[in-house]
């Protein structure tokens, strides 16, 4: 399996990045490295699709564009809900927001046997992380590294959400993150490119399995296109301004990963980007998603983002909301209804041309046969139950959850070893605060949720304490609690051997519409926290978030913390196996986490100042030089960097040893253009050391640094990582074979190319250490 994952690793790192021509006002080509699997790129579709589309009638065309929720809403409105009368008359292409085989195929028979043309629905649904089986929310799954563990979850979230009718899933969310405050970086992979098309084309990969049209594939959907992550001061829907650089650079890449993964469709987002909203956006949405990167898939707006284009300011009606958001590339309406309303009367005006109209139509009816829905539009009732919550589901959803817990601080406790592992001669433990037994806070991001099916990590550690031993008094609500409350934690502490307190933020506080202007714990939390450390007693903390929290205090006084985000059903399970030494962490952080809110939008991939301060020793104090770019009263540097996370073990890592010392700008360009594998431009390999006594499983990283470019680079980006497992005492000569694509950069024609350059390289265990090599790139 490891042997495969390095082959993906570089296989991905080797192949998907952009070319040279496939630059601005080229025009669109045949993308060589869409894979046909998909379904949606099978050219044995066309001619059943233009059978089909010849006998439609505008009206019947418009339809196979509207999409509706058709249960539980999942954003503002509910839109209309004439669906039956609708269906017959085939004016709804697909539904959503329905998750049982029964209602699915209730609404089916309704398209298939009453409507003219008998066009199945298709059916989606926000399957975020998991279908029945819930997984890590994808923020947790991502700081596992490992892409292939992504693919297998969502393969298992395929297995089940098909067996319940659901064809199509509002995933990956693909959107680089680079603020806590935004609720939603929860739902996406952290704030680095490399890393999120490495994540992306695993969820791709795995919902849409090696063919859609097998009945437990499901077409994913990369959102949200494009930018929406970047929204001014972390305020969920906000505007961004994205110079066409940075969009290129920093926010395109994961997109393009996922469409060469072949992702059969794309949900454009809600922002503006630089006063254009992402839903009405030509250059993105046509110049680069179209002619660029030649993705045939439907594009599908976000919840009544069409609708949005007034409030927006950029259409004063209806009809020039629709004329713009369909013009500049939407497919299909989701829940605006002004597709229903006014698309028809703007082909007959002739606003939109006819071949417009009958290009989205084509990449709707094409998605559908590609799904095999033409042929078997039903789902069998009778297997649906058999397919949920499988034994191989369940223990990925373990091991997934351990993978994804990053180990931030583990010192000393009083007896003066590290408190994690738990010892076995701890018999009694106080289990502390609100979020250790509280189902619908602590599972997932799921709209669905059962909470029935999640162990929690209160029942888990009472099974394997035993009940007699475990103190379990709350302490406090999330947002709230009493003084009694606290005195009864503090009174429990005081009589155990260790206390594990289980703080953080509920599911709904992040996630979509919850963003935080305040990162640190919610209520009286910190004040419970204090009173508990007050106690003397050894304290292990576990955050429950979707985001990184601001806790100074407790870095700095808690012995032992552990980044659990939402860890899905097997929390409990997971989290007893990992304090108690029988699974070792191996999570490294997605995202830099803060000292403080002022800090963000906070990232290591950042740039440069002409006035950087030296950032290498994150404990020094600010210089005592004034004018650099620093803060007066807050370090520059993140509590703890991208990639980061500790183990039971301990790490050594050599230096950085390169095949080459020089590369040549030329060479690597003709390797970025030519076509097919691409050529190996340099080696990188550093010794790696397990000093401590537990085997460890380590996330190995390797960055890059260019100097003396035509556009400022990041200060570190990585560009390759690798899960390796070293026994005690072992060490391990591990290589990185880069690309042209690890040298190359937009440049200041935003061209993607090779430049003469100073470089640095690191291989590390995270973004902030190692020690670089340096290779140049002459012309
Ligand atoms: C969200 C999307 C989601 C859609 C459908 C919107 O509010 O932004 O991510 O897929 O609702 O539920």
């Amino acid at each position: 399996m490891r042997k495969l994952l390095a082959a993906v690793c570089l296989y991905t790192m080797l192949v998907w990045q952009p070319s040279v021509g496939q630059t601005l006002g080229i025009a669109s080509a045949p993308n060589p490295r869409i894979s046909v699997r998909s379904g949606i790129y099978d050219p044995s579709l066309d001619a059943k699709v233009e059978a089909l589309l010849h006998k439609m009638t505008l009206e019947e065309k418009v339809g196979q564009l509207a999409q509706y929720s058709a249960g539980q809403p999942t954003g503002p409105g509910t839109g209309r809900t004439d669906y039956e009368d609708m269906i017959a008359k085939g004016q709804i292409g697909a539904l959503f927001n329905i998750s049982t085989a029964k209602e699915t195929n209730a609404y089916q028979r309704i398209a298939v046997e009453k409507s003219r043309l008998h066009i199945p629905i298709v059916f989606g649904l926000d399957v975020i992380n998991g279908f029945r089986t819930e997984f890590p929310i994808p923020l947790g799954l991502a700081s596992s590294w490992d892409p292939l563990l992504v693919e297998h979850v969502t393969r298992i979230a395929a297995r089940e959400a098909s067996a319940s009718g659901i064809r199509w899933t509002f995933s990956p969310m693909v959107d680089i993150a680079r603020d806590a405050r935004w609720g939603r970086m929860a739902e996406g992979a952290g704030e680095d490119p490399f890393l999120g098309s490495e994540m992306a084309a695993a969820y791709v990969r795995g919902y849409q399995g090696s063919r859609l049209d097998t009945p437990d594939s499901i077409a994913a959907c990369a959102k949200h296109y494009v930018g929406y992550g970047a929204a001014e001061g972390g305020r969920d829907y906000n505007t961004t301004e994205i110079s066409e650089h940075t969009l290129r650079q920093f926010y395109l890449p994961p997109f393009h990963a996922a469409v060469n993964a072949g992702a059969a469709t794309i949900m454009s987002a809600f922002n503006a980007i630089n006063g254009v909203p992402a839903s009405a956006n030509p250059f993105t949405l046509q110049q680069v998603l179209r002619k660029e990167w030649g993705f045939r898939g439907v594009v599908d707006s976000d919840w009544e983002a069409v609708g949005e284009l007034i409030p927006h300011g950029i259409a004063n009606d209806g009809l020039t909301a629709v004329r713009k958001g369909f013009l500049a590339g939407v497919d299909m309406d989701m829940t605006s209804s002004l597709y229903h309303d006014h698309l028809a009367q703007l082909v007959r005006l002739g606003q939109i041309p006819q071949v417009r109209l009958d290009e989205s139509v084509r990449r709707v009816l094409r998605l559908k046969f590609a799904l095999g829905l033409f042929d078997r539009p039903y789902t069998d009732e009778t297997h649906e139950a058999e397919a949920m919550l499988r034994p191989e589901a369940i223990s990925l959803a373990r091991t997934a959850a351990e993978r994804s817990f990053v180990l931030l601080k583990n010192s000393p406790g009083p007896n003066n070893t590290p408190i994690l592992p738990i010892s076995n001669d701890v018999h009694d433990i106080a289990l502390i605060g609100p979020l250790a037994d509280d189902p619908p806070n602590t599972e997932s991001l799921a709209k669905l949720d059962r909470n029935e099916d999640l162990i929690s990590f209160r029942a888990a550690l009472s099974k394997h304490v035993g009940e007699q031993h475990l103190f379990r008094i709350r302490g406090a609500d999330i947002t709230g609690g009493t003084d009694e409350d606290q005195a009864a934690a503090v009174a429990a502490a005081g009589k155990a051997d260790v206390v594990v307190l289980a703080l953080g933020e509920d599911t709904a506080m992040s996630g979509e519409a919850a963003s935080r202007s305040k990162l640190g714990l919610p209520g009286r939390q910190q004040e419970l926290l204090e009173k508990v450390v007050a106690t003397g007693k050894p304290v292990v903390l576990i955050l429950f978030s979707g985001r990184p929290l601001t806790l100074p205090w407790a870095f700095e006084h808690v012995p032992a913390v552990l980044a659990a985000w939402f860890p899905g059903i097997q929390a409990g399970p997971a989290l007893v196996r990992t304090l108690f030494g029988e699974s070792n962490p191996s999570g490294k952080l997605v995202v830099s986490w803060p000292r403080s809110v002022g800090q963000e939008p906070l990232y290591y991939n950042a740039l440069s100042t002409g006035r950087p301060i030296d950032n290498t020793d994150p404990t020094k104090p600010p210089s005592d030089d004034k004018y650099l770019s620093r803060y007066i009263d807050e370090l520059n540097s993140p509590q703890f960097p991208f990639g980061y996370g500790l183990s039971y073990t301990s790490l050594r890592y050599g230096a950085t040893e390169l095949s080459r010392v020089q590369l040549k700008a030329s060479s690597l360009n003709a390797m970025l253009n030519a076509r097919g594998v691409r050529e190996i431009a340099l080696t990188a390999s550093a010794e790696v050391t397990n000093t401590g006594s537990r085997t460890a499983e380590e996330v190995v990283q390797v960055y890059v640094r260019l100097q003396g470019t035509s556009v400022a680079q990041p200060v570190r980006a990585l560009k390759g990582f690798r899960r390796i497992t070293l026994a005690p005492g072992e060490t391990k000569k591990v290589a990185f074979d880069l690309g042209p694509d690890a040298f190359a950069m937009w440049n200041d024609r935003n061209l993607f190319a090779a430049e003469p350059a100073k470089v640095s390289i690191w291989i590390s265990p995270d973004s902030a250490h190692g020690t670089a090599g340096a290779v140049e790139i002459v012309p």
